[in-house]
C-alpha cells in the first residue's frame, strides 16, 4: 500500500492528521529544495548598468545610490573587463555630461567623442566580448532634463526622433551593440531601425524601452546623470500612467512590430504585471529595468539595518525571473554575479 513519509519527527502524544498531501516534504532540506526549484538565477540575466564621467583615474559616489560609482572611462573600462571576467554578458551606460555641455537641444549627444562614445571605444578594446547596450534619450544631455526636443514647454515628437536616430547613428558608429531607445517618443524605434539598416548596421540591436513609465522611482538616477536639478516639470506626457495595464501592451506591440529584438518593462519591482503579461502575450525576450530608486530603497533598509541585503537582492532578482524576465538591468549585477560565483 501507500505509506505516507513522515515530513517530521512528531510529538507522540498528537495524532497525525490525515493528509494526503504535505507540502512541507519538498521543502525539507536544502538539497529537496533545490530539486524542485522552478527558477533560477544565473550571471547570463543579468545587464549592469553603469554612469561614465570625465577625468583620469577618477571615481565620485551617488550619494542617493549607496555603492554606485561614476567612473571616468578609464575606470569604466576596467569595470567592463571586471563585468566579462564575471561572465556578465551586458553593460549599460549613461553619461554625466559636464553641465557647461548641455544645451536646448541636447547637441552633445551628436558629438562622435562624447563621453559615451570615448567609453565604447575604451571597452571594447579592454573587453571585446562584452555586449555594450547604450541609452538613447536626450536627458544627459539637455539644459532642461527632457529625452527630446522642447518648445514652448511642449516636447516635439517627430523633432526628437530626428535627433534620436542621429544618436543612435553616433553611437553604432562608436561600437554599440544595443540601442536602447528610453525617451518614449512615438515611432522612434522604427525611424532607428531603418537609419542603421541603411548604414549598414545590420548586425547593432534594438532594445526598446517599450513599456516606460512616469516614475517616481528614477529620483536617484537623475542624481547620478545630473538632470535632476535641472528638469523642469515632469515627464507624464511621454513616459506612461502607472495605472495603465493594456497600454503597455500596445506600446510592445508597436515596437515589435518596428523591429525591437528585444523589449523591456521599467521600472521593475512595481510593474511585475506588467512584465508577465508581455512576455505572456508576446514571447519576445523580455527584459526589466531594476531602477535607480528600487535600488535606492533596499540599499537605504540595508544601511539601517532593516534588511538582509544579500537575501533582499537575490530575492528581488528571483522575482523578476518568477515574473518572466529573460534578464535584469540592475545595479546589484557584479554583487549578484560575485556571490554566484562563491556558490558554484
Ligand atoms: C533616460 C533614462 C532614465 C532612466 C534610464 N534612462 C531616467 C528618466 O527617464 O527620467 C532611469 C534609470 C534608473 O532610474 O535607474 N531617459
Amino acid at each position: 500500500g501507500f505509506t505516507p513519509i513522515e515530513p517530521e519527527a512528531r510529538d507522540a502524544q498528537t495524532p497525525a492528521l490525515d493528509l494526503t498531501v504535505r507540502m512541507r516534504r519538498n521543502r525539507r532540506a536544502d538539497w529537496t529544495r533545490r530539486m524542485v526549484r522552478e527558477n533560477v538565477v544565473t550571471t547570463d540575466d543579468l545587464i549592469w548598468p553603469m554612469f561614465v564621467m570625465d577625468g583620469d583615474n577618477a571615481r565620485q559616489p551617488v550619494a542617493s545610490m549607496p555603492g554606485v560609482e561614476r567612473l571616468s572611462v578609464d575606470l569604466i573600462a576596467r569595470e567592463a573587463a571586471r563585468a566579462a571576467a564575471l561572465n556578465i554578458p551586458c553593460i549599460a551606460l549613461f553619461p554625466y555630461t559636464n553641465p557647461s555641455l548641455r544645451d536646448e537641444t541636447g547637441s552633445e549627444a551628436l558629438n562622435a567623442d562624447n563621453l559615451v562614445c570615448r567609453a565604447i571605444r575604451a571597452i571594447k578594446k579592454e573587453a571585446p566580448d562584452i555586449g555594450v547596450l547604450c541609452d538613447v534619450a536626450l536627458d544627459p544631455f539637455t539644459s532642461h532634463g527632457h529625452d527630446g526636443l522642447i518648445k514652448d514647454g511642449v516636447i516635439l515628437n517627430d523633432e526628437s526622433v530626428a535627433v534620436l536616430v542621429r544618436q543612435a547613428l553616433v553611437q553604432a558608429e562608436a561600437g554599440c551593440d544595443i540601442i536602447a531607445p528610453s525617451d518614449m517618443m512615438d515611432g522612434r524605434v522604427g525611424a532607428i531601425r531603418k537609419a542603421l539598416d541603411h548604414a549598414g548596421f545590420l548586425d547593432v540591436s534594438i532594445m526598446a524601452y517599450a513599456a516606460k513609465y512616469a516614475s517616481a522611482f528614477y529620483g536617484p538616477f537623475r542624481d547620478a546623470v545630473g538632470s535632476a536639478k535641472t528638469l523642469s516639470g515632469d515627464k507624464r506626457t511621454y513616459q506612461m500612467d502607472p495605472g495603465n495595464s493594456d497600454e503597455a501592451l500596445r506600446e510592445v506591440a508597436l515596437d515589435i512590430a518596428e523591429g525591437a529584438d528585444m523589449i523591456m518593462v521599467k521600472p521593475g519591482m512595481p510593474y511585475l504585471d506588467i512584465v508577465r503579461r508581455v512576455k505572456e502575450t508576446f514571447g519576445m525576450p523580455t527584459f526589466a529595468y531594476q531602477v535607480s530608486g528600487e535600488y535606492a530603497m533596499i540599499m537605504a533598509a540595508v544601511q539601517n539595518g532593516w534588511l538582509d541585503g544579500e537575501r533582499a537582492m537575490m530575492e528581488s532578482i528571483i522575482g523578476f525571473k518568477r515574473a518572466g524576465c529573460d534578464g535584469v538591468l540592475t545595479y546589484f549585477a557584479p554583487r549578484v554575479a560575485e556571490k554566484l560565483k562563491h556558490q558554484s
